[in-house]
């Protein structure tokens, strides 16, 4: 790849500004300073530093966020604030979107990356991919109740399929589903005459929220990136 590409790729500067920046010496190949544009370089093996910063190569990026009441799970919306409201602006650069979405107020965790591919794939119910989910319901479920939204309910002309719920006390605990169907756990309680009143993903595959904080975000770290590519595969 030309070494101008790199560096727009990897978002760090414009082809116009690295062409500057290599004039100006500023932009080092393996410890050599840069003479043309069209240098070709190995992204995974060379090292380059523009203007005094190394520069890592990254095909995707992968940012958790702890979503807070309020924000809906879109890109762009006319009327309500997005996740990506919650970045800063040289986060925005890099075109992520939602890997699935939560309810405007439903809270906490939600991965947004920019590898489509990996997100497709996370996100079909082949996979099986597991979320799980902190509840707080309006009536005390009974005994009937959790055995029928385990063993799936109607949600309007779809049944869901088996999931697990561990109760915390009579009208709160958690549930682990393994697909996501548009206001799944919200239609399985009206499905059993109850009502969601509190909503949290605190689980994604392998990721959780780990003590971030409501509204805060962080990069996944390489092993969680490389166990999510590896459940995308
Ligand atoms: N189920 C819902 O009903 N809402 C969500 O946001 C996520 C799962």
């Amino acid at each position: 790849m030309r070494i101008d590409k790199f560096l727009s790729e990897c978002k760090v500067a414009t082809r116009r500004e690295s062409g500057a920046a290599i004039r100006r010496g500023q932009v080092l190949l393996d410890g050599v300073a840069v003479k043309r544009a069209d240098t070709q370089v190995d992204p995974e093996h060379c090292e380059v530093v523009y203007c005094g910063e190394r520069v890592f190569y990254r095909r995707y990026t992968y940012v958790l966020l702890n979503k807070p009441d309020g924000y809906v799970s879109a890109t762009e919306d006319a009327r309500d604030k997005t996740v990506l409201d919650l970045l800063p602006p040289e986060l925005r650069k890099f075109d992520l979107f939602p890997c699935g979405r939560l309810d405007k107020n439903t809270l906490g965790l939600v991965l947004l990356t920019n590898n489509g591919p990996l997100a497709h794939a996370l996100l079909s119910p082949k996979r099986h991919v597991e979320k799980v989910y902190r509840f707080e319901c309006a009536h005390p479920l009974g005994e009937t109740e959790i055995e029928a939204l385990q063993a799936g309910v109607d949600i309007g002309g779809y049944v869901t399929k088996p999931c697990r719920i561990v109760m915390q006390s009579e009208t709160s605990g958690e549930i682990t589903l393994a697909e996501g169907k548009y206001h799944q756990i919200k239609l399985m309680w009206n499905a059993v005459d109850n009502r969601i009143l509190y909503l949290e993903r605190i689980r994604f595959a392998c990721l959780t929220l780990d003590g971030l904080e409501r509204g805060a975000w962080r990069m996944l770290t390489d092993e969680e990136i490389k166990t999510l590519e590896e459940m995308g595969n």
